[in-house]
């Protein structure tokens, strides 16, 4: 379907073409110098001391919860209001996820509070997600980590950018995953990073990534290693030079794209103001800078959310869901250790969110656009 105006949207010019196009000539196409200029760069935005990028953050989550040391046995507090891949990456490693709700309706992020009430006996990790790119309460957060003595992970998939006290987020847990899927602030098609600060746990993430092998093809080739060990049981989870090219390249936009989607965003907020309070706007008034990865609004209460999404339809709008909680999934039903009393929030806002379409390019033509559309849809 040709969408009048679509839920997200690349920016993507010469400057990709000419990236790719550079890997493609210079004939070394697997993980090598490009991705080490990508990693440092990168390293560098977030003011990380580790950066590692890998095939998707998914994979980024995964190694961040092997290198955590989980196993079966242990619980791992985080949203059931997040993608299935923040919950899976935990299933992996044979740990049990258990869904904390969130905040209220105006903050759609892991709330303090119930991660408190949700610890154990058994819990090792806390793995925070934040939504739309607006910062979960980090120092309440790691507050309860060290007075339990957990480890806290960061789902950054939608953060990139963002900050919450000057720190950028993604940094302030052991591990920090990043996501570089086409619909994200940067992309590189798929693709992913997990930063840290801590050198062991660096060390421990790339041996992870590549097969557990003390060196890579790429210093073989530049003379540096001529045989390997394997010290660990590894994943293949590498990036490619391609991927790592259009990254460099998204990098340097993100700044600016993420500038616009904020423009955006506030415009957005002001113009819907004449909905409220039937429409419900998570995320006005926040702390920090959000990288507004999405435009989350709640609608009424009712069973109205299918004819409204079909309604902007018509109108060439397209809109999504943020999600379908994980606890919901059949996969998930009887694999957690949370009730649905647990996660009264969640449920509520997840049968009413409706996403709106946001991305740098997006006019504020557009925007007055939808707005209009979201009035006449409810
Ligand atoms: C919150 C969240 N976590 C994890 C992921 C997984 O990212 P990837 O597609 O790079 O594996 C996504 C991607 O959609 C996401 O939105």
């Amino acid at each position: 379907m040709e969408w009048r105006v679509p839920l997200s949207d690349i920016d993507f010019g010469l400057e990709e073409e000419q990236a790719v196009l550079g890997v493609l000539r210079s004939r070394w196409l697997t993980m090598g110098g490009i991705t080490q200029q990508f990693e440092q760069e990168f390293a560098n935005y977030v003011r990380a001391k580790h950066a590692i990028a890998v095939t998707n953050a998914t994979a980024a989550l995964h190694l961040a919860c092997v290198a955590a040391g989980l196993g079966p046995g242990d619980e791992v507090i985080l949203p059931s209001l997040t993608f299935v891949a923040t919950s899976n990456a935990v299933r992996y490693t044979g740990a049990l996820p258990v869904f904390a709700d969130i905040e209220s309706a105006a903050c759609l992020n892991i709330s303090p509070q119930a991660i408190e009430a949700s610890i154990t006996p058994r819990t090792r990790l806390i793995l925070v997600m934040h939504y739309g790119g607006y910062a979960c309460d980090m120092p309440a957060i790691l507050a309860i980590a060290r007075q339990h003595g957990l480890a806290v992970i960061e789902d950054a998939a939608h953060a990139v950018g963002s900050q919450l006290e000057g720190r950028m987020l993604g940094t302030w847990g052991a591990t920090g995953c990043f996501s570089f899927f086409s619909n994200k602030n940067m992309t590189t098609g798929e693709g992913g990073m997990l930063v840290t600060d801590d050198d062991e746990l660096a060390g421990k993430l790339r041996i992870l990534r590549s097969h557990g092998m003390t060196s890579l093809t790429w210093d073989r080739h530049k003379g540096h290693a001529w045989s390997y060990d394997v010290v660990d049981l590894g994943y293949n989870y590498r990036i490619d030079e391609i991927r790592s090219a259009l990254g460099r390249v998204q990098l340097n936009k993100l700044a600016r794209n993420n500038q616009l989607r904020r423009d955006r965003t506030t415009l957005y907020h002001e113009l819907l103001q004449e909905l409220c309070p039937s429409v419900g706007i998570p995320f006005q008034e926040h702390p920090g800078v959000s990288a507004c990865h999405l435009l989350p609004i709640l609608l009424p209460e009712g069973d109205r959310r299918e004819a409204f999404m079909e309604q902007m339809k018509s109108r060439g709008i397209q809109t999504s869901i943020h999600y379908p909680p994980i606890h919901h999934f059949s996969a998930y039903r009887e694999l957690t250790a949370s009730s649905t009393s647990d996660l009264k929030l969640t449920e509520n806002v997840a049968a009413r969110q409706v996403t709106l379409p946001l991305y740098p390019a997006l006019s504020a033509n557009d925007v007055t656009l939808v707005v209009e559309a979201v009035r006449d849809s409810l």
